[in-house]
Order: structure tokens, then C-alpha cells, then sequence
């Protein structure tokens, strides 16, 4: 069996290894007339794109995004819209180079998914890590900005709350600062001191673990599915799907074992528009496996990068014990980039959960049901 599709009516499959011809995608289920050209897929690709300061990866991957299916310029507007048939997304692999992956052809890095590629298939294509590498996530982040424009209203936004033993405060939260630093980090005084604590630990060839955080705000209420298409479970593991991701957390997440049932309630209130509001947001806006209409929240717990240079014990593709180190280019922290990888899962998931509530239910519930 292979699992390269997720989503169930905003439907996405990826492909291509990171040293092929070209990595992509194809977005299935997406809604006619909606506009889309290369430029709006672009800009996500760029935040992810790696050689952008000294703290990620220096290859240069332009990852520049062709369209080759799926819209068309309406002849009514004369802007390009959605056909609602597949859209095809790729992208050329051009600053491959296999030869800094000699070494490990035939070792395996501890961390990475070498040995288990290998054990399952028989073979792998070790250049750039093959479909393990984190390349095939630039194809998810593309998909990502088709799923943002489906939800009138949407807005997904991520941030690295924590690199190593650097946390924000979020007394000093600032989204404008996110895109002011090398790190999508929104405490500005945080960003500072992860200047240095980073230069250090790549200087040493070394790598760091990080947590992200995204919110999704002007999610109606009602989407997902109690039960066994929980939209927790399905942002968890959207999010648990993206390479080297640990841990995932919503709203409160494993803090909430901390708290009483007291502090936990999110109290309820009426606000002046005639819906109800929430005074606090434990909950991550999910109740019952359905959005409760309060921002989603998740935080996800990326690992650091396997491949280091301080040699470490492994085993051959032969079975001898022997030890690796990694050259080559490497990000010292890949949660980084991690940060648009998270924004894109999640606004797949509320694009697929949002077209499968209109599959289902059709216009939105008038609620309350009785006036007061
Ligand atoms: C943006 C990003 C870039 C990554 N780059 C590297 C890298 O350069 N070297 C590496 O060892 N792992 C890198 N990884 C992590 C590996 O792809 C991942 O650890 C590997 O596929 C094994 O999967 P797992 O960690 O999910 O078990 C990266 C991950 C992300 C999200």
C-alpha cells in the first residue's frame, strides 16, 4: 500500500524524490472559478524556500512553480481561475548534488529514515535523502496555497515558539514580527538571542529541535466530524505527517493536565454580532472533534536534524558497524522552514473539512434556534 494522497474532497497527492526531474503535486476536489495563478502559489513557496539567510540550508533552490493543469483565464474577468478539475503543480529540482550523498549511499544516518527505507523497500535513492527529504514538503506548501484560498475569510498564520531552550514570551507577541527575522519567530528580543544560540550550534556542525505554532482564524463553526474524522485528529496528523515533526499539541494540549476543570472551561458569553464567544481558548477552537468557530490552534515539536557532522555510531547496508558524519548542506535548525510546511497542512485540513461540511450539510445551520 502507499500513502502519498491525503484529504478526502480537497484530495492531494504528492510526488518526485529531491534529486529527480522535479518534485509536485496534484490537487484534486478544488472548486471552480476561484482565482489562482503561479504568483499566489509562489509567495508561500518563497517563505519556504531554503538559502534565504546563514541560519538554513545554503542550497539554492529557486522553486519556482508551473501550473500545468487545472485553470484557465475566464473569459468574463479575464483573471485565471480554477477549472475545478485536477491542478497540476511542479516544480524542477535544480541545484541537486548527489555527490555530497556518496558517503551515506550505503551507511545510515541515525535519525534519518535511511535504514528503514531501506529494510522496507530493498533499495533507496539516497540523493538529497529521496522522498525522505523534506523537499517533497515545497509540493505540500503549494497544495497549502490552493487549500487558503477555498475558506472565504481564512487566515492561517504559523511561528516558531521555542528553538532549543529559547522560548518567546508572548507577552512580546507580534505577527509582524514574523516577518522581520530570520526565524518566523514574533518575539523580536526571542529572534535576537536565537541569532547567536543558533550561529553556535552551526558552527559547531551541529543541529537544534524548535516548536511551531499555527492559528487558523475565521474558521466557521461545525466543521470536522465527531468520532473517527475528529478535526483535532486530522490536524494532528497532518501535521505529524511533515518530516521530522515529534509532537503535536491543540490548544492547551499536554498543559491541560495540568489545569483544574475551572481553568480549563472556556466560558461562554454572547458578543454583539448574535454568536457566542469563548473568554478563554483551551480548547484550540475544537469541541466534539468540531470547531467551536474560536481561532485553531496547534503546536507542533520538530526534532533536530539528523544529519550533523560530529560522527556518530551506525551500521552498514551490509551489516558492519562503522560510523557517520554528514556533509553537505543542512538547515542547523529545520523548524524553521517548518513554519510555512505547518501553515500549509493545516489550511488543507480546514479546506477539506470545510467542502465535506458543504457536502454534507449544505448551508450553515441558523442558529440560535429559537430567538430569545
Ligand atoms: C524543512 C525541513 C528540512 C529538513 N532538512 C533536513 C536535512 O537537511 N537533513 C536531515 O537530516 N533532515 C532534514 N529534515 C528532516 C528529515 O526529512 C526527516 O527527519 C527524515 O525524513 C526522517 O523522517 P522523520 O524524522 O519524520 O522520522 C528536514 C525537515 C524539514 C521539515
Amino acid at each position: 500500500m502507499s500513502f502519498n494522497t491525503f484529504g478526502h474532497m480537497f484530495r492531494v497527492t504528492t510526488f518526485g524524490e529531491s534529486h529527480g526531474v522535479a518534485i509536485g503535486c496534484v490537487v484534486d476536489g478544488c472548486p471552480s472559478r476561484i482565482p489562482l495563478s503561479a504568483a499566489d502559489i509562489q509567495r508561500d513557496l518563497d517563505r519556504r524556500r531554503p538559502g534565504q539567510s546563514k541560519f538554513v540550508t545554503q542550497r539554492r533552490e529557486p522553486d519556482e512553480v508551473r501550473i500545468l493543469s487545472g485553470t484557465f483565464i475566464d473569459p468574463a474577468s479575464g483573471a485565471e481561475v480554477t477549472l475545478g478539475t485536477p491542478i497540476a503543480l511542479v516544480i524542477d529540482n535544480v541545484d541537486a548534488r548527489s555527490k555530497d550523498y556518496d558517503a551515506i549511499a550505503e551507511t545510515y544516518r541515525p535519525g534519518h529514515a535511511d535504514y528503514t527505507y531501506d529494510v522496507k523497500y530493498g533499495l533507496r535513492d539516497p540523493r538529497g535523502s529521496g522522498r525522505a527529504s523534506a523537499r517533497e514538503t515545497a509540493a505540500r506548501v503549494a497544495a497549502g496555497a490552493v487549500a487558503r484560498k477555498i475558506l472565504p475569510g481564512m487566515k492561517v498564520r504559523g511561528a516558531l515558539v521555542q528553538m532549543g531552550e529559547i522560548e518567546v514570551d508572548r507577552k512580546e507577541w507580534d505577527w509582524d514580527e514574523v516577518a522581520r527575522n530570520p526565524f518566523f519567530c514574533p518575539d523580536a528580543k526571542a529572534a535576537k538571542k536565537m541569532e547567536d544560540y543558533l550561529d553556535g550550534i552551526r558552527k559547531k556542525g551541529s543541529s537544534i529541535g524548535a516548536v511551531i505554532e499555527v492559528i487558523a482564524e475565521g474558521v466557521p463553526p461545525g466543521l470536522g466530524s465527531p468520532i473517527y474524522g475528529k478535526l483535532d485528529a486530522e490536524l494532528a496528523g497532518a501535521l505529524m505527517g511533515i518530516n521530522a515533526v515529534k509532537g503535536v499539541e491543540i490548544g492547551a494540549g499536554f498543559g491541560a493536565a495540568l489545569l483544574s476543570g475551572e481553568e480549563n472551561a472556556d466560558e461562554m458569553r454572547m458578543s454583539n454580532d448574535g454568536k457566542p464567544k469563548f473568554l478563554s481558548n483551551h480548547a484550540g477552537g475544537i469541541l466534539g472533534g468540531l470547531s467551536t468557530g474560536a481561532p485553531l490552534v496547534a503546536r507542533f515539536a520538530v526534532k533536530p536534524t539528523s544529519s550533523i557532522l560530529t560522527p556518530r555510531k551506525t551500521v552498514d547496508r551490509y551489516g558492519r558497524e562503522t560510523e557517520v558524519s554528514t556533509k553537505g548542506r543542512h538547515d542547523p535548525c529545520v523548524g524553521i522552514r517548518a513554519v510555512p510546511i505547518g501553515e500549509a497542512m493545516v489550511a488543507c485540513v480546514v479546506a477539506d473539512q470545510y467542502l465535506r461540511h458543504r457536502g454534507q450539510i449544505g448551508e450553515p445551520v441558523d442558529w440560535p434556534f429559537i430567538k430569545a
